[in-house]
């Protein structure tokens, strides 16, 4: 990206915002027309806080994506996090909202197994989100809780539409922690993550704090991408899904929802399941 347009880093050739080629290196002959000369569909965008907003559809931009609140306040520092998964959107959201496949997927690291902790999780529905608060958890069990996390008072799943799913733990001193994670097409069931980590800033410098954690993301994120890949190839040896879901499934019903429908339904909900994990 270069000022008012986008450059091609193989040859060059910048376009401005209309979509016109308006530099061609090389061109001998007047390159004075740039309208008539090898156009791309402009799209319209946003560009927030490290991140280009792109919006495929014709019609004008009725909102702009959600600011996140953490990002101007100086409470927080934050980096970014870009990764791929083998995945369609729907299981690729659930995963990273789902605490119910930590003791398994990630044993030790965010949950261990035969230590269940007693909790609840409110799901609420409104118009623009879906949201789980769990309550109770305390503290858990894996390497990550242990060495990163003070005691937790709270903490929050949330699918944010059309491809954000955003994790929130707060201790009594408020917002700890936030992950906010974009889904964007790669390919055939592939994905592109942009995640955004916001720290809450004490002593030790958010530099310091990125490096002590990347080791613990890096290994969560690959056991994900593991078994997210292995579902793939399980829905591909059976030729299709069959999934079997339970309360315990918190999001998988409004994202679903809203993925084929383009909104949640009409009636905001409110519903509490307790889980012993
Ligand atoms: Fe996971």
């Amino acid at each position: 990206m270069i000022q008012n347009g986008l450059q091609c880093p193989y040859h060059g050739w910048t376009f401005n915002g209309h979509g016109a080629c308006v530099v061609r290196p090389g061109v001998t002959v007047a390159f004075d027309n740039p309208e008539q000369h090898n156009s791309v569909q402009a799209f319209q965008v946003v560009e927030q806080h490290g991140l280009v907003w792109v919006c495929l559809s014709s019609l004008p931009a009725t909102s702009s994506p959600r600011l996140q609140k953490w990002d101007d306040d100086p409470a927080f520092g934050s980096f970014l996090w870009k990764s791929q998964v083998n995945a369609e959107l729907a299981d690729a959201l659930e995963n990273l909202l789902d605490g119910t496949h930590t003791p398994f997927v990630h044993s030790g690291l965010v949950r261990s197994q035969g230590k269940a902790q007693r909790f609840s999780a409110t799901v609420r529905v409104s118009e623009f989100c879906a949201e789980a608060e769990y309550l109770g958890e305390g503290k858990q069990n894996g390497w990550v809780s242990r060495l990163f996390e003070r005691e937790r008072q709270q903490s929050f799943g949330r699918f944010l539409p059309p491809c954000t799913a955003e994790l929130e733990y707060r201790s009594s001193a408020g917002t700890e922690f936030v992950l906010n994670s974009h889904f964007t097409p790669a390919g055939p069931s592939k994905l592109n993550v942009f995640s955004r980590i916001y720290i809450r800033r004490t002593r030790v410098p958010i530099w310091v704090k990125r490096g002590l954690l990347t080791p613990f993301f890096r290994r969560i994120l690959k056991q994900d991408q593991n078994i997210l890949h292995s579902q793939q190839q399980n829905i591909a040896k059976f030729g299709g899904a069959d999934f079997v879901s339970w309360d315990g499934d918190l999001l998988r019903g409004p994202i679903e929802h809203w993925l084929r429908t383009g909104r949640f339904p009409a009636v905001p909900s409110e519903t509490t399941i307790h889980f012993e994990l």
